[in-house]
């Protein structure tokens, strides 16, 4: 697949289809068995650690469910890349921190720790830590999940305009069909590790190809497979092909 340069990407298509492992070979946290994964040209694959480390101080990442360091305040979530990979004096990166939060809306929550904050705060807290360094790519797994309509469309909206606002790629993995196809410039839907389908929320839409349609449709019946990959039936309860016929049908 392709991650076009300074659009929003949409990862979208069934759990289990391959969203956060394309997210984690991005990042480098899992190298590609074969193929390659290519950033800015170079090659993730053979990179030694100094070199992922390098690499990955381009990127920002919003991991599921947040991921802040539940024994710092906000402000310190937010300095810790800062402090981590630079050595700017202490008043610049208050500067910074203040300002990233200022961009999420939470300047005035910094000293909150994260279990005083909710769930959509909390996301927000993860996408100011994740713009902390001024990424190039800004990468979320799953930013909208377990928000409430109002702060999945704030979340919707601030994916667009950090984008627009900082010259980023960005690419976000999400089951959230309407908001997704709503702020996306390109759409990848990945289906038991393939790409089933690339193009424009247009060309998406469009789409005659059964398993888009199915998805973009939210249709429950259709190519999308229920069951994880697994030995027939019979093999796995020693039984024979009529009784097995009654549990694929029950
Ligand atoms: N390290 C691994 N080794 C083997 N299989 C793996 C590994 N990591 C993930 N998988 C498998 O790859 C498939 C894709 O998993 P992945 O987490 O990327 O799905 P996803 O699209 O993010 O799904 P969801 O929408 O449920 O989050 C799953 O079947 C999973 O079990
Ligand atoms: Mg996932």
């Amino acid at each position: 697949m392709h991650i076009p340069r300074g659009k929003v990407t949409a990862l979208i298509g069934p759990m289990g289809g391959g969203k956060s492992t394309t997210l984690r070979l991005m990042g480098g946290q899992s190298r590609a068995w074969s193929g390659q994964m290519l950033f800015d040209g170079q090659d993730l694959g053979p990179m030694n650690q100094k070199q992922l480390y390098a690499v990955r101080r381009r990127m920002g990442m919003l991991f599921q469910f947040g991921a802040l360091f539940a024994d710092m305040s906000v402000f310190e979530n937010v300095a810790f890349p800062l402090r981590e990979h630079t050595d700017l004096p202490e008043a610049l990166i208050r500067d910074i921190v203040l300002m990233k939060l200022n961009a999420v809306g939470l300047r005035n929550a910094r000293e909150l720790m994260p279990s005083e904050v909710s769930g959509g705060m909390a996301k927000r807290i993860g996408i100011a830590r994740a713009i902390a360094l001024d990424p190039e790519l800004l990468m979320y797994d799953e930013p909208f999940s377990g928000l409430d309509p109002i702060s999945l469309r704030v979340a919707a909206r601030l994916i667009r305009q950090l984008n627009d606002a900082m010259g980023l790629t960005s690419i976000f993995a999400s089951h959230e069909l309407k908001e997704t196809l709503a702020i996306a410039d390109h759409v990848v839907i990945l289906d038991n590790g393939k790409v089933a389908f690339q193009g424009s929320v247009e060309e998406v839409q469009a789409s005659a190809d059964p398993l888009v349609f199915q998805y973009v449709n939210e249709r429950p019946d259709g190519p999308v497979r229920f069951h994880y990959p697994a030995a027939p039936i019979e093999e796995d309860f020693g039984i024979r092909a009529a009784a097995a016929a009654s549990i694929r049908d029950s």
